[in-house]
């Protein structure tokens, strides 16, 4: 008997050495150690042995059984440190790692901050007011009377709130025009102002969104005259569009202005050529004019000693004029289509 576990322990000994991984591990474990292992079946009978020989069969397989496991255990830590070293080896600290992706601003922020630079180089402020404002800002002191049709062209949003005896109803602002009442309303002079916010108006199809942005120029100063006008305007497009876009100014009708103009590009899209956009290859940009002295009355400046110019464009429309930027439909700038805003 002695004999035998001496072999058994040899035996047990030499095959440990020659397990390399977790798993012929836990097989060695089970032949020796488990429920229907060496060790048990050692035990199994014992019907022929005298009470002397079972006691030290029962020493000696106690014995053996605290060895194995001891030695199971050792392997048992070597083997789980070979693994973490393996890894390290894979370990390369050149390779770089993976980056988390991040987004970018949406389209109409880069615009924005855009038109805000090349304004800025002119040395136009940026301001912000009211989205939310009251019929006398946008409307009436800007020389439109509560029930002058002209109002009818922008197709105003009211909140339903109650209304100001003075200020009127309120309103979501429909133009930055407001901006030019409350930028004289502040009483510094000369006004260089460049006022850019969001605005609502109820219409909807590929050319108009009930909720877009505008951006609006405010000069006040002494002896401004239109030929200032044209120079900014020139500048802007050129700025924008680049030298091979051209321009021009059609006579118009706005009541804060005289003379007014709307401002046409040739259409970005199509290179001038006509298409589902443009129709016959020049795109409206906005509104300008020269400040109408009530205008400059309701702000508190005298027009026999300053005038001024101020227009009003689309932020969506002079993005989506620029050269390159195919985009022919307004509503995509808003659908937050991230397959779409993760072109740009
Ligand atoms: N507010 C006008 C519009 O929304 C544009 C404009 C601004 C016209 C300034 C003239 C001067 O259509």
């Amino acid at each position: 008997m002695k004999l035998d576990l001496r072999s058994i322990k040899s035996e047990a000994k030499d095959e440990l050495e020659k397990t390399p991984d977790l798993r012929s591990l836990s097989e060695w474990h089970s032949k020796y150690l488990g429920k229907k292992g060496v060790l048990r079946s050692l035990t199994s009978d014992v019907s022929g042995l005298t009470p002397e020989e079972k006691k030290e069969l029962g020493r000696g397989v106690n014995e053996l059984r605290s060895f194995l496991e001891d030695i199971y255990s050792s392997s048992l830590n070597s083997v789980t440190s070979i693994k973490k070293d393996k890894s390290l080896e894979n370990f390369y600290k050149t390779l770089p790692g993976k980056k988390p992706e991040i987004g970018h601003l949406h389209l109409i922020t880069q615009a924005i901050r855009e038109i805000n630079e090349v304004f800025s180089k002119l040395g136009f402020i940026r301001v912000r007011y009211p989205e939310v404002e009251w019929d006398y800002y946008s409307f009436e002191a800007l020389n439109m009377p509560k029930t002058h049709p002209a109002r009818d062209e922008w197709e105003t949003f009211f909140i339903d709130l109650p209304e100001d005896p003075k200020l009127g109803k309120v309103v979501i602002t429909p133009h930055t025009s407001n901006g030019q009442i409350r930028e004289m309303l502040k009483g510094r002079l000369p006004i260089r102002m460049l006022n850019i916010s969001r605005c609502g108006r109820r219409q909807s199809d590929i050319n108009h969104v009930p909720t877009f942005y505008q951006f609006e120029g405010f000069v006040v100063d002494k002896d401004i005259s239109i030929t200032h006008l044209k120079g900014v305007l020139e500048y802007l497009i050129y700025n924008f569009f680049g030298k091979d876009t051209k321009f021009r100014l059609r006579p118009y009708d706005f009541r804060f202005t005289e003379p007014s103009f709307e401002v046409d590009v040739t259409c970005g899209i199509c290179g001038g050529k006509g298409c589902r956009f443009c129709k016959e290859g020049w795109v409206e940009l906005g509104g300008a004019g020269m400040v109408h002295p009530n205008v400059l009355r309701a702000g508190g400046i005298d027009p026999e000693v300053y005038s001024g110019f101020a227009f009003g464009w689309g932020v969506e429309r002079v993005l989506m004029m620029r050269t390159g930027l195919k985009i022919d439909d307004i509503r995509y700038l808003f659908e937050n289509n991230l397959k779409f805003l993760e072109q740009f």
